[in-house]
């Protein structure tokens, strides 16, 4: 892993320290690199209303985009989990909106940090002309 991905999964794991997940007691952090240098990271917001939770990535994504910055070279995921935890479904399919080229970084508890890519997460993906991926 390169510096700038070395940082990423540290920004990752600064941001699950934050998670607000007391229903599930599950927390994730994720760091977006925005193609303007900057890292945009997110937690996970549990509610009493269950179904009104967000998961970290999609934290990420809103606030990077809220901030101006739609594209990503790289997305890094921490988990408090022996083993890297691969993002949802629905995580998947809105970052795939912003390109399947994306690096996605996995990271559990221990030292060892998965690369995969988006397109290798979301094979056939769902995605329109305007979006960012390029299935
Ligand atoms: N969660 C995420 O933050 N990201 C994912 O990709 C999957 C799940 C959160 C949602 C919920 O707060 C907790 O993990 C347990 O599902």
């Amino acid at each position: 892993m390169d510096a700038k991905h070395e940082a990423l999964v540290a920004a990752a794991r600064a941001a699950m320290e934050r998670s607000h997940s007391p229903y599930s007691g599950f927390s994730v952090g994720a760091a977006l690199l925005g193609e303007d240098g900057r890292i945009y990271t997110g937690t996970n917001v549990e509610n009493a209303s269950f179904g009104l939770s967000m998961c970290a990535e999609r934290t990420a994504v809103f606030k990077a985009v809220s901030e101006g910055c739609t594209a990503f070279a790289a997305c890094a995921v921490a988990t408090a989990t022996d083993a890297p935890t691969p993002p949802c479904g629905a995580c998947r399919q809105v970052l795939a909106e912003f390109g399947l080229d994306m690096v996605i970084l996995l990271a559990g508890l221990d030292d060892t940090v998965e690369v995969h890519t988006l397109r290798d997460l979301l094979p056939r993906p769902f995605v329109t002309f305007s979006s960012g991926g390029d299935a």
